[in-house]
């Protein structure tokens, strides 16, 4: 089990496979992300023996994350290959839905558990003016397949924007009414390079807080496997809502999460700036040195990103890393 020098435990591994995107979210890319495709992201492979080792090494889930991870072609087999690794029980997706409706019934095929989707708005005219495309139609319909198959838990995220979303809070609610998601509010994270529109465009997730619990939602019981969201649930409401508040005091006590970039580097915080490289490790298929090599980086994993004293701070790695 892998653990760090706080007695957290890592059950959990965030797992970018490309840094390409084909979306321009304003909050992620707003200049358009200068990715050169030439780079040289994991192998398949390479990405089975990340697999294999962190299974030997305790980890239990893996979410697999990019930039968009749909724009790698082999996705359906890097899922499946995942799934089948030895001690990992549960394969995990984070998309933003281009192409929903093609590509669910691969994925699920392939063994996939869980799918985190991003609807920035549920207005197609703001969708539109957030991510640069009009497809929320089709994510949309692409989630209702995934909910109708039975097969997948469905997550939607939402990252709070004062001027973009920041007053329908109440249309996503309605929406919850008879879907079963759980939709998480995300505060907006400070990058390298969003400086001014962070300024802008934050809004604490804690307000979203005091009017759930006065409309009656009550907080979800934490567990082990429970992520950054807090989440809550409502007698008269099929879906949850969960609140991700990265700059709250307490948000990096339950970190059970490490994270792989796709150049295959462990990033033991999403804002740690530089990742440890593994890429000499990978090129073997005995999986004993990279084992050790991982072991012996997690001590150097801090106890909090240190950024909740003032709300400043800033990761380059969010596209990169896919948060
Ligand atoms: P599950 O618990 O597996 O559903 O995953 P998740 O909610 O972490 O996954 P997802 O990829 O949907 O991420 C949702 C948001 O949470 C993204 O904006 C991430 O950047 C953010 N996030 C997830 N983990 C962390 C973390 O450890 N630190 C910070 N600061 N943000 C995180
Ligand atoms: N702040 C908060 N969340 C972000 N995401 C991307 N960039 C940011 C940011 N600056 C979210 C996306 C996606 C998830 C993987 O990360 O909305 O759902
Ligand atoms: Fe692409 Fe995700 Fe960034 Fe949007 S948030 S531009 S979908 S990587």
């Amino acid at each position: 089990m892998l653990t760090d020098n706080f007695g957290r435990k890592f059950y959990y591994l965030r797992l970018s496979i490309t840094d390409v995107c084909n979306f321009r979210c304003n909050y992620c890319l707003p200049d358009g992300y200068q990715c050169d495709h030439d780079r040289d992201f994991l192998s398949f492979a390479e990405i089975q023996r990340v697999a294999k080792a962190f299974g030997q090494l305790g980890t239990e889930k893996i979410r697999i994350t990019g930039g968009e991870p749909s724009l790698r072609k082999d996705l359906p087999d890097i899922i499946a290959a995942c799934k089948q690794t030895e001690h990992i029980k549960k394969v995990a997706l984070t998309s933003n839905g281009y192409k929903l409706p093609e590509h669910i019934n691969p994925w699920l095929d392939a063994g996939l558990d869980a799918l985190n989707i991003s609807i920035d708005s549920l207005d197609p005219r703001q969708f539109h003016a957030i991510t640069g495309h009009d497809k929320l139609p089709k994510i949309l319909k692409g989630i209702d397949m995934a909910l109708a198959s039975g097969k997948t838990s469905v997550k939607i995220n939402t990252v709070l924007m004062r001027e973009f979303n920041g007053y329908d809070i109440k249309t996503y609610l309605d929406w919850l009414k008879d879907t079963p998601v759980t939709l998480r509010f995300i505060e907006l994270m400070q990058t390298g390079d969003n400086q001014d529109f962070f300024n802008k465009q934050h809004v604490q997730a804690s307000r979203i807080k005091q009017n759930l619990l006065l409309d009656g939602w009550l907080p979800s019981i934490r567990d082990k496997s429970s992520g950054p969201a807090q989440e809550f649930y409502h007698p008269d409401y099929q879906g949850k809502v969960g609140l991700i508040m990265p700059y709250s005091k307490d948000f990096c006590n339950t970190c059970n999460r490490l994270r792989i970039s796709a150049l295959g580097k462990l990033h033991l915080c999403l804002f740690t700036e530089a990742g440890l490289s593994l890429k000499e490790y990978l090129q073997q298929d005995d999986v004993e040195p990279l084992k050790q090599q991982i072991v012996a980086m997690m001590s150097d994993k801090k106890a909090t990103h240190f950024l909740h004293d003032k709300i400043t701070g800033a990761t380059k790695n969010l596209a990169m890393l896919g948060g």
